[in-house]
């Protein structure tokens, strides 16, 4: 079987670095590049974080790449309190010494997906900046991207206002042409996400990864949690989700529908407006997740990587 080529769109990010752990241990993938985006905290810190994990990780031979530093048109606004200041909890990465690509990421995004039409697989884990700006500069991406996927949105809550998930939010003109853009986005919204939450046992089945379980899984699998949250059942490792939805959505049970994204809302800014009963779907929408199976598949492709640096 030959991988799937990813390009990755993030803004690391606590579940943005777990997510480009699995991208890089999954032998069914091959990560082609990365490219940052403002949205979890800075553009320069997503960016740095993103330099540090591909030598922290090993994978030098892919190109990152900086891209838009804030929305649209929106004030930027970050998840700090959520990441932390670094992006990265408590985990310290050693400084990368390999320089960012000199293309900016808009550029690698369009000349990565048109050099191989229908073979390179768009994932955004961040704000939709970057892809809109992409979209904007060369609409052809929308036909020429072999599947596009998100972390992002939601049909029934938000985590950031009661209807609004973060990375909608945080850009929703971004989102809203991206989703009017002719292509079938695949929506892993939190519905799904905040199925798979890392509870104790899965915490303890972490430290048994040696020393990335210790030291880079677990710590960045458990540094948030809610006190509002009173059903408070661990964290969710959302934008691992939507890499794992790419490898294998065998895991997900996925419904095609039609989703808008509210711009103008008082209350519903950010909001994923999903009508299942649309005849006319530009998404697909996973809604159930097989969790025992995630976290088997999720657990052994870290065990890999972890076996490999040993
Ligand atoms: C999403 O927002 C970010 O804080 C996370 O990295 C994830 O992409 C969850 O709402
Ligand atoms: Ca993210």
């Amino acid at each position: 079987m030959t991988a799937r080529k990813l390009l990755l769109d993030c803004d690391p990010g606590l579940d943005d670095a777990l997510a480009i752990l699995l991208a890089h241990g999954d032998p069914g993938l091959e990560l082609v590049a990365v490219t940052a985006v403002g949205g979890n905290v800075s553009l320069e810190t997503t960016t740095r974080n993103a330099l540090d994990l591909r030598e922290y990780l090993g994978f030098p031979q892919v190109p990152v790449a900086a891209g838009a530093a804030g929305p649209l048109v929106r004030e930027a606004r970050n998840a700090a309190e959520v990441h932390g200041i670094g992006g990265l909890g408590d985990v310290v990465l050693p400084r990368a010494s390999l320089p960012l690509d000199p293309r900016g990421a808009v550029e690698l995004i369009v000349e990565t997906i048109a050099a191989s039409p229908g073979q390179v697989h768009l994932l955004a884990t961040g704000p939709l900046t970057n892809i809109a700006l992409a979209l904007r500069a060369e609409p052809r991406i929308a036909q020429w991207a072999a599947s596009f996927t998100i972390m992002g949105g939601s049909f029934t809550r938000g985590n950031t206002t009661p209807a609004a998930e973060f990375n909608i939010y945080a850009d929703p003109e971004a989102a809203a042409e991206v989703f009017a853009a002719g292509w079938q986005v695949t929506m892993v919204g939190l519905d799904l996400t905040l199925q798979a939450l890392v509870d104790d046992r899965i915490k303890e089945r972490m430290l048994a990864l040696g020393s990335l379980g210790r030291n880079f899984v677990v710590p960045l699998s458990t540094f948030w949690n809610d006190p509002q949250d009173p059903d408070w059942g661990g964290q969710a490792v959302h934008d691992v989700c939507a890499v794992a939805f790419l490898s294998r959505p065998d895991l997900f049970r996925s419904v095609p529908a039609q989703v808008e994204v509210e711009t103008e809302g008082k209350f519903t800014a950010g909001m994923t407006v999903t009508d299942f009963r649309s005849s006319a779907p530009n998404a697909l929408v996973p809604v159930k997740l097989d969790v025992r199976a995630f976290w088997d598949y999720v657990l052994g492709i870290y065990g890999s990587v972890s076996d490999a640096q040993n």
